[in-house]
């Protein structure tokens, strides 16, 4: 996965140079009565400055995992992804779903699982869904060095802070999906890098088939899907798609052939499903 080294290594630019697209915490003050809140930088630590301590080498290792999931959790990865494809520049990228701040919000319920996710949890879903493999045992020295990562990266977010950069930036279409604008879409700015087929080339990983995100994948909600590609996609010119034509390659793309996911028959035990969701 030698192609990725050039945006890890690009990360610290990339968000200390995106000032518009900056975001901002802030903390509710936790004292009755005042009205003031303290604003919080998205400013997280750069990978280079992980301590050399025994607790540094779990979080490095945590920090590989994310990158490389390919070479690093090998036998747990059911496709061809890194965890840093769709959380980018290794969790660092405000626009991308960044794991800056998560251990301060987690643990949190979640609707699709009904019941309260810790962060352990919430990286498995990912391993299982995002990635088509197995969850990491409880007890995983893997499991535990990515929650390590994660939670290094969230020094200095107060407990309960709002995180304004967590997830991705919600976009709303006006109009109905048309597939055949995204199929467009996609042969024109998309095919380039991830392939005309969809399965991904040197340059980029597969959008669709079976070394894809499985149908039991955030990803694989069009509204997701749709979120992340205007804010990120094409790599390196997020912010240019429309939010229609974001819209469409996102119905494009989950309308192909990717893994099932057995275990969504489990989901959304109390309701709450949303509409986009494809099972
Ligand atoms: C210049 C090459 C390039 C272009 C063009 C491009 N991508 Fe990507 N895309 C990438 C790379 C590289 C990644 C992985 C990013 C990383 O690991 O840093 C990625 C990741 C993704 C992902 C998440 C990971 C996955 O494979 O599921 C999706 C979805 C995606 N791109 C969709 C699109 C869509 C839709 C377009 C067209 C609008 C597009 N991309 C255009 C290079 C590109
Ligand atoms: C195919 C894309 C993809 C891959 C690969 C992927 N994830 Fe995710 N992940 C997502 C999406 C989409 C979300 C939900 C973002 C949202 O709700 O806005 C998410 C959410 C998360 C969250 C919760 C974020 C929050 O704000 O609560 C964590 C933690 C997480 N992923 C960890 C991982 C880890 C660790 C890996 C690698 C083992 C991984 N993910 C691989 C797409 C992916």
């Amino acid at each position: 996965m030698r192609w990725l080294l050039p945006t890890i290594l690009g990360m610290v630019v990339i968000v200390s140079c995106s000032g518009e697209k900056t975001r901002v915490i802030s903390e509710e003050s936790p004292s009755a009565g005042q009205t003031g809140s303290a604003a919080i930088e998205f400013s997280p630590p750069s990978p280079d400055t992980i301590p050399g301590s025994r607790l540094g080498e779990q979080i490095r290792l945590g920090y590989k995992i994310v990158v490389n999931t390919q070479e690093y959790a090998r036998p747990y990865v059911g496709n061809r992804l890194n965890c840093t494809n769709c959380h980018l520049d290794g969790g660092l990228n405000p626009n991308a779903a960044s794991f800056v701040g998560l251990a301060s919000v987690y643990p949190e319920y979640r609707p699709r699982s009904g019941r309260v996710n810790t962060l352990a949890d919430r990286v498995n879903e990912c391993m299982e869904r995002s990635l088509n493999g197995r969850a990491f045992p409880p007890d995983s020295s893997k499991l535990q060095a990515v929650v390590a990562y994660i939670t290094w990266l969230s020094r200095g977010v107060p407990t309960g802070a709002t995180i304004s950069w967590r997830g991705l930036q919600r976009i709303e279409s006006r109009r109905p999906l048309d597939p055949a604008n995204g199929k467009q879409v996609f042969v024109n700015k998309c095919a380039f890098c991830h392939g005309f087929d969809g399965l991904g080339t040197m340059a980029a990983p597969p959008v669709w088939g079976p070394q894809s995100y499985t149908i039991g994948a955030g990803m694989a909600r069009v509204s997701v899907a749709a979120a992340f590609i205007k804010s990120n996609m094409p790599r390196s010119w997020g912010w240019s798609l429309s939010d229609d034509d974001a819209y469409d390659v996102a119905a494009y793309i989950n309308a192909q052939p990717r893994p099932d996911f057995p275990g969504k028959v489990n989901d959304w035990p109390k309701g709450g499903r949303p509409s986009d969701a494809t099972y």
